[in-house]
């Protein structure tokens, strides 16, 4: 017969479980969000922003590795609703779902990144 002590340990053990099986369960979903992320930005941002985010062509074109994932979303929104007004990214941003945005985000966010602004001396 279970006492009422292992009865609570293993009512704990059980939350404990499936809590778990649910961080897991959208610890993948994040996963495959930034992982189709990458796959974009490798095919698309890279030739311009480079391929770590942090090496852009021009040093007019701007970093995106370590950038704040909300800035980087609201930017990408922006382009492609016309509030933020740039003929390459408008053109950029068009083709770019909802789902692609947040990807995009996911993973230039979580890269290594170098931004800082150099001040005038
Ligand atoms: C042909 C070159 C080119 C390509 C390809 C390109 N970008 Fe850009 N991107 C730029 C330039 C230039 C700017 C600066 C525009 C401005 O001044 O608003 C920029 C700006 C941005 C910004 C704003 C960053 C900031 O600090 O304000 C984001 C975010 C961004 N790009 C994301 C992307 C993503 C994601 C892709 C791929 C889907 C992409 N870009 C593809 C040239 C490019």
């Amino acid at each position: 017969m279970l006492n009422t002590s292992m009865m609570s340990k293993t009512f704990t053990f059980v939350v404990f479980l499936v809590s778990s099986a649910a961080f897991v369960a959208s610890a993948s979903a994040a996963d495959a969000t930034a992982a189709a992320g990458k796959a974009k930005a490798d095919a698309v941002c890279a030739s311009c922003h480079g391929k770590d985010g942090n090496t852009p062509i021009d040093p007019s074109y701007p970093k995106l590795a370590g950038q704040h994932r909300d800035f980087l979303v609201r930017a990408l929104l922006d382009y492609k609703s016309g509030a933020r007004k740039n003929a390459i990214m408008a053109s950029q941003s068009q083709a770019l779902s909802r789902a692609d945005i947040d990807g995009l985000a996911d993973y230039y966010a979580n890269l290594p990144g170098s931004l800082q602004v150099a001040m005038p001396k």
